[in-house]
């Protein structure tokens, strides 16, 4: 490392500027595309303003890893803290149509935290030419609020968002109508529902590349898999596929839930053993490029299903099958959901868990197999799990899904849920879990084989 006289000085900025990234980024002509869906939908005069996430404290000294607001990714690919978007399609000077803002750095920041994004990197990222640093954000702001007619301002508008902490983006959103309070306000959200939820092309890919390394991990768990096993432990393994496959790790705290423990949706202390004769239910799915996958299997601890847990996999996977058929351009989600419920009930009813007449007699609103599949088929998939997308309009093509169709039996000690992620198509839907085993057969095949095969 070079002398240098003053301490503070980048020893080596070569070592400093290296653009580290652990995953291939979406083209910023992909950017551009989705800054172009976004400023179609705006009014004219109208003036966008999209902030990343605050990095969010734990106690001490201590934070959390930083996770991008995927709003500002999706429109810019910046994976950074302190970072400002505005789209102006209608400012009078071409050079403040898009304005990015990226966190400054200084030699202390280089030393203890390494490299920060260049202006030349951010523009080469996301495609955006007039790239400043974030200290002069209030500025241009202040230059720019007197040639706007309208504000756009961002908020979380996912029909299950309950999230007690301020954002960033709420603080700067509060900031900016208070010192403008004579300027219209108008929801970004809708607009990024709508095209968050339409995939462009590489963003299918990207999330393709998530798929194969979760597929990976699931490989490798089909031949880890026996009595005795832990659920941390299986939950380990996948983590290190993950990871030395360029990933940052787990789309979602993963579930690892053998017997009794699938029936809680939500199991994630993952600390109970893998007991034989148990079915392990496994939801997990890594993100990779800040793109979320999504699985569910569940498969026999000892490698062979009983016969009434073949039973219970086999209803599990008609369901699946039938509702994938389903998810096509024009159907409405609400529609699919009723009529999964319908398909449910009667493998319900086949496996006597639900008698037909009660069927026949029971309140629409209140459908008896919801005690045994209490929580939806499908969600959008994206950057977020969960992703946003249109609940109240046709499904259309590029549109990507869970499904994800379970059976939980309390008494019996078992759960099962098959999870596959798809891409409604111009006429149907690929499903990306294609190659990835799911009937009876190929599982316990695969798992009597793994235990021979070096994965
Ligand atoms: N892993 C969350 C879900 O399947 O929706
Ligand atoms: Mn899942
Ligand atoms: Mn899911």
């Amino acid at each position: 490392m070079p002398r240098s006289s003053n301490p503070l000085a980048i020893p080596d900025p070569g070592f400093y500027l290296r653009p580290i990234m652990r995953y291939t980024p979406l083209s910023a002509a992909t950017y551009r595309e989705h800054r172009a869906r976004f400023n179609q939908a705006m009014d004219k005069g109208g003036l966008a303003v999209f902030h990343s996430n605050d990095i969010m404290p734990t106690s001490a000294d201590g934070s959390m890893p930083f996770h991008q607001a995927a709003d500002l990714f999706y429109l810019s690919g910046i994976d950074q803290e302190e970072t400002v978007l505005l789209l102006f399609p209608g400012a009078h000077d071409p050079r403040d149509r898009e304005i990015l803002f990226v966190r400054e750095t200084s030699p202390a920041i280089a030393i203890w935290e390494g490299a920060k994004l260049t202006k030349a990197q951010a523009t080469e990222l996301s495609g955006i030419a007039n790239v400043q640093w974030t200290s002069s954000y209030d500025d241009v702001i202040k230059r720019l609020m007197p040639q706007a007619d309208a504000l756009y301002l961002n908020s979380n508008e996912h029909l299950r968002q309950s999230n007690e902490v301020q954002t960033r983006e709420e603080r700067k959103n509060a900031e900016l109508r208070a010192r403008y309070p004579l300027h219209a306000v108008k929801r970004s959200a809708p607009t990024m529902h709508r095209i968050r939820s339409r995939k462009t092309t590489e963003e299918v890919a990207q999330i393709r590349n998530a798929v194969n390394i979760t597929a990976k991990a699931l490989r490798k768990v089909l031949a880890y898999m026996k009595p005795g096993v832990m659920e941390y432990e299986v939950e380990a393994e996948i983590t290190h596929e993950f990871i030395r496959h360029g990933s940052r790790g787990h789309a979602y705290t993963p579930i690892i839930a053998s017997g009794r423990n699938a029936c809680v949706l939500h199991y994630i202390t993952n600390d109970a053993p893998c007991k034989d004769g148990d079915v392990v239910l496994m939801d997990f799915g890594c993100e990779y490029g800040g793109y979320a996958s999504d699985l569910t299997r569940s498969i026999p601890v000892n490698g062979k299903f009983t016969p009434r847990q073949r039973d219970v996999y086999n209803a599990v996977l008609h369901v699946q099958k039938e509702a994938t058929k389903l998810l096509r351009p024009g159907t409405f989600l609400a529609d699919y959901h009723k009529q999964v419920g319908g398909i449910m009930e009667e493998q319900l009813i086949k496996l006597g868990l639900l008698d037909k007449k009660e069927v026949a007699a029971q309140d629409p609103d209140r459908p008896l197999y919801k005690k045994y599949f209490m929580h939806g088929t499908s969600h959008f998939l994206g950057l977020d799990v969960h992703d946003v997308g249109l609940w109240t309009e046709p499904i259309t093509e590029g549109m990507v899904f869970t499904v994800e169709p379970g059976i939980y039996i309390l008494e019996e000690n078992l759960g099962i849920r098959i999870e596959n992620n798809i891409v409604v198509t111009k006429d149907g839907q690929d499903d990306l879990f294609k190659d990835i085993p799911r009937e009876v057969e190929e599982i316990e095949e695969l798992m009597a084989q793994g235990k021979h095969v070096k994965v």
